[in-house]
């Protein structure tokens, strides 16, 4: 009895997977690391990423052992060897950047690219054959002014999105209200033309693609959340020799709400897709500081579908503030920092039915940070 115990226990510990999570944000005063079991549903604070650095926000981690962090407040990116555990060693030299609020890679890393959302400007930087960033940063500051009644006044770009065929970039323009359309370089990205939103003012905020090759029959599209109108739109992209056109699919975005929330109520905030492609996942920060947020869960339907969307469920994030969250690479898991209450919660997820848990299986409390990165299970 006793031994079959023990091997039923050495047995749910071989089928436990251990998730390394970062947690970071602009009030954190740095980066922490986490792990999650998920089959014991513990999920516990294991360190300082990278003690003694301050205000450490977004992060890319093309691969599991670099990853690019961006310093908003000291206006730069820089370059890092992930530990297991989720530990960062600093390689290479900080860069300066127009303060960054995003930063990403492009497929082949060939350079990394910014945006800087206070600044009006995006940036890319070359990387060696190791990673390393090569000085100086080639910057473009958008100059124009936002014709639109809107709390934005400037162009305020905030994430920049690699497309499939690892050819294109484009920045959303949350100010602007529109995407910045750049052709990808040897080792920087070239200006090709804007692209407006459908709804104005929509403050377009973050993105992802979908379909070929992860749904091998569907063209490729991109999904982006408008943090002013509260909405996600779906952009077929449209392929011709040396260009790449944004054709919207169906008329108009569909909200994040049930209720629409009005003009500057800004909400909408993070949109990721499950790794089977089929669903997309959009938070909701809620407008007062301290009113739990909420995630809304879309289906993708086909690109020759009337509506691209069908917005399936809105359920709790399980705390304030769902600035960031993440996904997991089987989308079992989702993770939400919600910054207003220094939290963290783990939700679980199916990707094939698009069920999001009402009830968070664990709650990290007492680490300070608005945003959260997934990056690396055994
Ligand atoms: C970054 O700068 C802002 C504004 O100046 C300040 O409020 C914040 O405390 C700083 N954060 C860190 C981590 O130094
Ligand atoms: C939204 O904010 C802008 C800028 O602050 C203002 O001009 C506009 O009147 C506001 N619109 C509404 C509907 O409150
Ligand atoms: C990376 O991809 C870009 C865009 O296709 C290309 O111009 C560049 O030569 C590639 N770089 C390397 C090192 O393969
Ligand atoms: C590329 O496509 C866009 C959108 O259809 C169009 O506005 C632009 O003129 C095209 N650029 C070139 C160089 O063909
Ligand atoms: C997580 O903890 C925070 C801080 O105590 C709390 O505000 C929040 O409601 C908790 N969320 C869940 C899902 O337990
Ligand atoms: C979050 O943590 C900060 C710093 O410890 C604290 O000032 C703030 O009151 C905390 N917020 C909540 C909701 O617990």
């Amino acid at each position: 009895m006793l031994q079959s115990l023990v091997l039923l226990s050495l047995l749910g510990a071989s089928f436990a997977t251990i998730h390394t999570l970062i947690i970071s944000g602009d009030s954190s005063g740095g980066a922490f690391s986490a792990r999650f079991d998920d089959v014991t549903h513990e999920l516990t604070h294991t360190g300082m990423s990278i003690p003694g650095v301050n205000g450490g926000n977004w992060i890319a981690l093309p691969s599991i052992s670099t990853a690019y962090l961006t310093f908003r407040n000291a206006s730069v990116v820089a370059a890092y060897d992930v530990s297991p555990s989720g530990a960062l060693t600093a390689v290479g030299s900080p860069v300066v950047v127009p303060v960054p609020v995003y930063v990403g890679v492009t497929h082949n890393s060939s350079f990394l690219f910014t945006a800087s959302y206070p600044s009006g400007a995006i940036a890319t930087v070359p990387l060696d054959q190791n990673g390393i960033p090569i000085p100086p940063a080639s910057t473009t500051t958008f100059t124009a002014t936002d014709p639109l009644p809107s709390p934005q006044d400037q162009s305020r770009p905030h994430s920049g999105i690699v497309d499939v065929s690892g050819q294109y970039l484009i920045f959303p323009d949350d100010g602007l209200d529109l995407l910045h359309v750049y052709k990808i370089g040897a080792t920087s990205a070239t200006f090709l033309y804007d692209e407006p939103s459908y709804v104005r003012p929509a403050g377009p905020r973050h993105g992802v693609v979908s379909g070929y090759p992860v749904v091998r029959d569907w063209v490729p599209r991109l999904h982006v959340v408008n943090e002013e109108d509260n909405s996600v739109e779906t952009w077929i992209m449209h392929y011709s020799p040396n260009n790449m056109s944004l054709i919207m699919q169906g008329s108009s975005a569909v909200s994040t709400l049930a209720v629409p929330a009005g003009m500057n109520v800004s909400t909408a905030a993070e949109l990721l897709i499950s790794p089977n492609g089929k669903y997309l996942l959009a938070s909701n920060r809620d407008a007062s500081l301290f009113a739990e947020g909420s995630i809304a869960v879309f289906r993708i339907n086909p690109p020759t579908a009337e509506t691209a969307l069908t917005r399936i469920s809105i359920t709790t994030s399980g705390g304030a503030n769902p600035r960031s969250m993440s996904l997991d690479r089987t989308g079992k898991w989702l993770a939400v920092a919600n910054g207003n209450s220094n939290s963290t919660a783990m939700f679980s997820f199916d990707q094939e039915t698009g069920l999001l848990a009402r009830t968070a299986v664990a709650n990290l409390t007492g680490v300070r940070g608005g945003l959260i990165f997934h990056y690396y299970f055994r």
